[in-house]
């Protein structure tokens, strides 16, 4: 069963359209432990009202990923969700190619991985690994930040068509072509994840983060196309991730 089949079918059973993304702040080195603690009893308060974690730097540079980072995926596995890391692979191929061998030999269920570097000897191998292993891949269209206009938004030309482009039409474009699993947009900008909606259609879905710390709307977000909402701090940093995970859940739930 595809990645994305595996998602949807977590979504259901679970009731819920949160991705939890288990980010905390910088803490020193030697208390590492303590920051595995946090992020597994946050997983285990938040788990009911999510369909899968996402997991970063914040606890891969830290943590390691084999007997480190691997233990949390097990345990999401093992609370019925999925896991998916966003390490935004942006490499050649070749280093392409062993992240994405390390990530899934760690048990991730999808990467997130960068469209900017093209197909051949690009996203390709990651592709190849993917399907190999029947994992999934989901690519950024268009960024969060307030930064992302210059990049995700800049103009370009379609070298197939010679028409000038936004960036994100493109790499929506692309996402189809080469069956992604589903594209990341911010929740920040709804009239993006609208546009990009517009192309991609149901077939692939639209993860969208940047809701509450970074000021995107949950429903504004969904009303525009989006399929699961990434939130991290307002669920694992705050005072009571469950009851935060609870509310968020139920505010998405239309
Ligand atoms: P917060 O705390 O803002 O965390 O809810 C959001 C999480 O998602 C990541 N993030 C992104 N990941 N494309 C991505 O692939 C994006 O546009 C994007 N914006 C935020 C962020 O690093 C954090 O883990």
């Amino acid at each position: 069963m595809s990645f994305r089949v595996r998602m949807e079918e977590t979504a259901r059973a679970k009731g819920s359209k949160i991705v939890l993304a288990l980010d905390f702040p910088f803490e020193k080195p030697e208390n590492r432990e303590s920051l595995f603690h946090r992020a597994e009893s946050v997983l285990e308060a938040a788990h009911q009202h999510v369909c899968a974690v996402k997991i970063n730097h914040h606890l891969v540079l830290p943590l390691g990923l084999f007997n480190g980072v691997q233990k949390l995926v097990d345990k999401a596995h093992s609370l019925g969700l999925m896991a998916i890391i966003d390490c935004k692979a942006n490499d050649i191929g070749s280093t392409n190619q062993v992240i994405a061998e390390y990530y899934y030999a760690a048990g991730f269920d999808a990467l997130i991985a960068n469209p900017f570097i093209g197909w051949e000897e690009g996203i390709k191998p990651i592709f190849d690994v993917a399907r190999r292993l029947k994992r999934g891949i989901i690519l950024l269209a268009y960024m969060s930040h307030k930064g992302a206009s210059e990049g995700y938004g800049q103009a370009v030309i379609d070298q197939k068509t010679g028409e000038k482009i936004p960036q994100y039409i493109l790499f929506a474009k692309r996402a189809l072509l080469w069956n992604a699993d589903g594209v990341v947009v911010g929740a920040t900008y709804p009239e993006k994840i609208r546009e990009i909606r517009e192309i991609l259609g149901a077939k692939t879905p639209i993860y969208s983060p940047g809701i509450g710390a970074q000021g995107g709307e949950i429903k504004a977000a969904l009303n525009a196309g989006a399929r699961y909402l990434i939130v991290g701090r307002a669920i694992a940093q705050a005072s009571n991730p469950a009851e935060a995970a609870k509310q968020i859940r139920a505010l998405a739930t239309v």
